[in-house]
């Protein structure tokens, strides 16, 4: 979607098919009848008055939410300003939410649904408070993912969707374009992760999301964005044991996938990402049941957020912050050579696993990425994992459980999530829960937790593969995020649409701005 900012003058012409505008409801003390005020009042006067008798006629009253769409016929003599307006869309802004942006991403969102329903290709919104968040919230809402439907049905007219975005402002301050441009690229990362967890897994496979990460580079002569990319062999000789193990049952080579930026200037802070990159996730020997195996394409949704993620930083270069993001890449398949139940073997940190459950495979993949994640010193690590079912049950599929060692980082995340009204609850990491990580026969058992707390035993597990801070006895902060249930919505949400959701794309591209 194209998408721009623009002050308004004297000669600004809305010369666009449609028009948005919002309007605040009237407090329920005043008990005053609608006033319209700025933009709205002087359309509304220069078309005769239109959009005050509509408003009336439909008792529209500016609820959050709602909208009204109002055809202008030919009957309807405009200015010459309004040259090519055909529709205008009044949207309610509630009360008063200037303090709450979801509040309003929820307007506008239902605003723009309105106007793909009614299939406007091009939009001039006026929105002064928030320009950003009306060009973010239209991409996220207006996504679809319709690669593989060949019946292009009511032919491609009839699909029209929003394709251009205008937003209007009273004033510009200095840094208002730059915000406007980067919401742009926080919702097409987002985006980007929604269609790679929507692409089958017969296409994503460990050699695709390599491809992804490397096509993502800095603008210009920056050499500020690295990517390698270790196969097997090298995994092998660095010692991770415990990633291996889980892509010996799969005909695709893994890959070890690692994104570095590094700003210019002064870096005050180091912090590591990692997604787990099953990219599908049969269960392996100790097979999921057919029902559970259905979605398993998304068991890469962590690593989508990653390509996602460091997309956008690629393209806003934020400064002071330096970033490692980690992929190990696999599936997790049940041919001959596959690990088996029992099976001991031995993770990058040195450390022993007994597997009692195949499936229980991106807890041991995530071991091998944040101890190698860990070895490069980072200030934090923050993971990102469909991890647990046992997530789902405890918190649903709409919202991520949120654990790690580190309460300010933790909390630094919620704040993100809240802003960015992304759906996170803390979970406690229980000390007294790491006596079913024990195995009899080796240093830890990957599935020893037998059904309780399930999703606190995934944490500890992973927990147990941080690394210490250099120098230091002290763990390094992490943050580990299940998103097992929330990378995928099995409704329409507020602002993102059926199926693959993008989490935690704009939490974490929020908290790693926010620095
Ligand atoms: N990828 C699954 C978790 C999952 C379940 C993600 C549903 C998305 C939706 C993970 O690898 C898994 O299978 N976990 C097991 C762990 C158990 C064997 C300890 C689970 O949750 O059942
Ligand atoms: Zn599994
Ligand atoms: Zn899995």
């Amino acid at each position: 979607m194209k998408t721009s900012l623009e002050k308004i003058t004297k000669s600004t012409k809305i010369n666009s098919e449609a028009l948005a505008l919002s309007g605040y409801k009237a407090k329920k003390s005043t008990k005053k009848k609608i006033t319209l005020s700025g933009m709205l009042a002087e359309v509304n006067k220069d078309l005769k008055g239109l959009i005050a008798e509509t408003i009336e006629e439909e008792n529209f009253e500016f609820a959050a939410g709602s909208s009204i769409l109002i055809k202008l016929n030919s009957l309807v003599k405009l200015p010459p300003k309004y040259k090519g307006l055909k529709k205008i869309i009044v949207f309610g802004l509630g009360e008063d939410q200037k303090d709450d942006t979801n509040d309003l991403r929820k307007s506008v969102a239902s605003m723009i649904r309105k106007a793909n329903a009614a299939k406007i290709e091009k939009l001039i919104v006026h929105y002064p408070a928030a320009p950003e968040l009306v060009a973010e919230t239209a991409i996220l809402v207006s996504y679809e993912f319709t690669k593989y439907k060949t019946k292009k049905d009511d032919s491609k007219k009839s699909q029209k969707k929003l394709l251009e975005l205008k937003v209007l402002v009273d004033e510009m301050s200095a840094g208002a374009k730059k915000v406007f441009k980067n919401a742009q690229i926080i919702a097409e990362a987002t985006c980007q992760a929604r269609d790679l967890v929507w692409e089958p897994a017969c296409v994503v496979n460990p050699s695709y999301l390599a491809d992804e990460a490397r096509k993502i580079k800095a603008p210009g002569s920056s050499k500020s964005i690295k990517v390698t990319v270790k196969e097997a062999a090298e995994c092998k000789r660095l010692g991770m044991g415990a990633f291996l193990a889980v892509a010996r049952g799969s005909d695709q080579p893994p890959k070890f996938i690692e994104i570095t930026y590094k700003p210019t200037g002064k870096i005050k802070k180091h912090i590591a990402l990692v997604g787990k990159g099953v990219t599908f996730d049969s269960g392996g020997l100790s097979l999921k049941p057919s029902k559970a195996m259905e979605m398993m394409k998304e068991d890469m949704s962590g690593s989508a957020a990653i390509i996602g993620i460091m997309n956008a930083i690629s393209k806003i270069q934020p400064s002071g912050v330096e970033i490692t993001a980690i992929i190990a890449a696999t599936e997790n398949m049940p041919n001959g050579k596959a690990y088996k139940p029992g099976d001991v073997i031995t993770a990058m940190n040195g450390k022993t696993i007994e597997v009692n459950n195949t499936d229980a495979e991106g807890r041991l993949t995530l071991a091998d990425a944040v101890y190698y994640a860990s070895k490069k010193n980072p200030d934090e690590i923050i993971d990102f994992a469909t991890l647990t079912g046992a997530c789902m049950v405890a918190l649903g599929n709409i919202c991520a459980g949120l654990m790690g060692n580190d309460q300010e980082l933790i909390d630094r995340i919620k704040n993100s999530a809240e802003r960015q009204g992304e759906l996170m609850w803390q979970l406690p990491l229980y000390e007294e829960y790491k006596k079913s990580l024990k195995s009899s026969i080796a240093d830890y058992i990957n599935a020893g937790s037998k059904g309780k707390a399930g999703a606190q035993n995934g944490g500890l597990f992973v927990g147990e593969f941080i690394g210490k801070q250099k120098g230091s006895e002290k763990s390094i902060p992490w943050a580990h995020i299940d998103i097992a249930g929330p990378c995928w919505y099995d409704q329409d949400m507020d602002w993102s649409p059926k199926g693959a959701s993008g989490m935690p794309v704009r939490t974490i591209l929020d908290y790693v701005l926010s620095h």
